[in-house]
């Protein structure tokens, strides 16, 4: 079967950037992303490319080369489902906030409605792709809705779990270690390998039954947060023993079976999704009574939020147990670099600790606007919004931020951190000048020389 029409409803990080992917390296296919967000689409929209709701390297250039030509954003959600032979769906799957597994399942109503949505509209056969990360068997309850309109219209359902990382999405999605598609139609299977297929490799191509593919998803990010939450264990006990979280890490990568990416000590993950998959898995893994399993995967979040806490327990005590009227300069907000994404940053909640012992917060991050740190704060509900707006101030230069600071607390690895003229920052700052490098990024030889305290991860 050839496809000459795609939508995908969801322009998010994972629609915005797939389907700008999918419509470059696909001329003939014409690619259109929904989504109920207007504000969005027109963001999507906007002429000037740096205005794009989603900050990624390489994303703008391929937007602007595609745009009109067969990539596509729209809030006409029927319309583009109505005509097109293939729809994705990539709309967010979030911790349930309420009712039965609330604060562990996900959350699957934007999922439902969107497969309300396509078997209320369609009147010709489609292929439905589950792009969004779903729990395992999540497909059973999306055929059940398709199948029961009552009209003729044949769907085949399947599973394509997306593993790009943000910051580094492009490349991601160009060279992808594999592509991911479970389902039980050989032909729809087939339909969707022929996509990627004009750039991935066949063999890259693995095809499964749909639950492996589900899980697949939910699993890869259960093991890649694990390394994190497992160096990170590590990390605190070399800080006990004159060990060095680097060493270490270098010295077990370097063996082929363990390997050497994703071992960098931090203050802990962040993201939208690791911890969300990782509750999501618990809560599944219970539902089952599979409590061993569950305790397992469970401990990677409890680390986790441990790492968090121990970095800001760790900045109290050293600024002599008090950070009460002490200015906090926060470099970096975002959950990882080269992404304006905030979700679950660990900055948020090491934030949200000093304020608590009445710190002032000056925020500087290279992508992050303002008004995101707030929103990121006022959602947690700690305190009122007045209480935060008093307390946090953002910067758009780093060097105001840091300006008469008692610490500076690094939460992001941006690069250009790394090029900063540390001696005027030092000389900038109230004396003894402290830095938690929560990243590592900096040099404690360099640092110390200077004359800063330096504390990092691990070391
Ligand atoms: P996102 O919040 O950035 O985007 C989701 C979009 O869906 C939003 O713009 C929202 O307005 C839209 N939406 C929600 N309900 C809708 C509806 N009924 N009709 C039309 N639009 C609707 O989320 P995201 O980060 O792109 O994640 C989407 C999914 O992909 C999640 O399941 C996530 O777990 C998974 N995933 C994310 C990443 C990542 O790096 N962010 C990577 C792999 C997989
Ligand atoms: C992660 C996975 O890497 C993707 O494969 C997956 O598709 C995606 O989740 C998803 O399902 O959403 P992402 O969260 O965008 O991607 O970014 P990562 O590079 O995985 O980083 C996640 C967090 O872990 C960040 O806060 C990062 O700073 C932290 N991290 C990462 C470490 O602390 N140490 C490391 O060694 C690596």
């Amino acid at each position: 079967m050839k496809i000459s029409k795609i939508c995908c409803i969801g322009a998010g990080y994972v629609g915005g950037p797939t389907m700008a992917v999918i419509a470059k390296m696909n001329p003939n296919i014409q690619v259109t992303i929904v989504d109920i967000n207007q504000e969005r689409i027109d963001a999507w929209n906007d002429k000037d490319v740096s205005k794009l709701p989603i900050y990624e390297p390489g994303l703008a250039e391929i937007v602007a080369e595609t745009r009109g030509k067969n990539l596509y954003f729209s809030t006409e959600i029927d319309k583009a489902i109505d005509e097109s032979e293939m729809i994705f769906i990539s709309v967010n799957t979030p911790t349930k906030t309420y009712g039965k597994g609330k604060g562990m399942a996900a959350d699957l109503k934007y999922v439902e409605l969107c497969a309300r949505n396509i078997a209320d509209v369609a009147k010709t056969d489609k292929i439905v792709v589950e792009k969004s990360t779903l729990p395992v068997r999540t497909a059973q309850a999306i055929k059940s809705i398709l199948h029961n309109t009552g009209s003729n219209v044949k769907f085949d359902i399947l599973s394509n779990p997306e593993f790009l990382a943000e910051g580094t999405a492009i490349q991601d999605l160009l060279n992808p270690d594999r592509v991911l598609i479970g389902g039980e139609s050989e032909e729809a299977i087939e339909a969707l390998a022929n996509i990627y297929g004009s750039w991935v490799p066949q063999d890259q191509i693995l095809r499964t039954n749909v639950w492996s593919s589900e899980l697949s998803k939910l699993t890869a990010n259960a093991f890649l947060a694990q390394r994190i939450s497992s160096i990170n264990a590590i990390s605190e006990l070399c800080e006990r023993t004159e060990a060095d979280v680097s060493e270490v890490a270098r010295a077990i990568g370097m063996d082929s079976r363990i390997g050497s990416k994703f071992l960098n000590a931090s203050i802990g993950f962040g993201g939208s999704c690791f911890q969300k998959d990782i509750l999501n898995l618990v809560y599944i893994a219970r539902s089952y009574g599979l409590n061993e399993v569950a305790d397992y995967w469970e401990q990677v979040i409890i680390l986790n939020d441990h790492q968090k806490r121990r970095f800001s327990d760790n900045l109290i005590s050293t600024l002599y147990n008090t950070v009460s009227g002490k200015k906090i300069a926060m470099l970096g907000w975002a959950f990882k670099k080269d992404t304006n994404d905030t979700r679950e940053s660990a900055a948020i909640y090491v934030a949200d600790h000093l304020l608590s012992e009445q710190a002032n917060i000056a925020v500087y991050d290279p992508k992050v606007p303002s008004k995101k740190v707030y929103v990121d704060l006022n959602y947690l509900q700690t305190r009122s919004e007045d209480e935060n707006k008093a307390l946090v101030e953002t910067f758009d230069d780093p060097y105001e931020a840091v300006k008469d600071a008692h610490a500076i607390a690094i939460m992001t690895e941006w690069d250009e951190f790394k090029t900063y003229d540390w001696k005027k920052i030092f000389n900038l700052m109230k004396k003894p000048a402290f830095i938690f490098d929560g990243r590592n990024i900096l040099n404690k030889d360099e640092m110390t020389e200077i004359g800063f305290e330096y504390s990092s991860i691990g070391k």
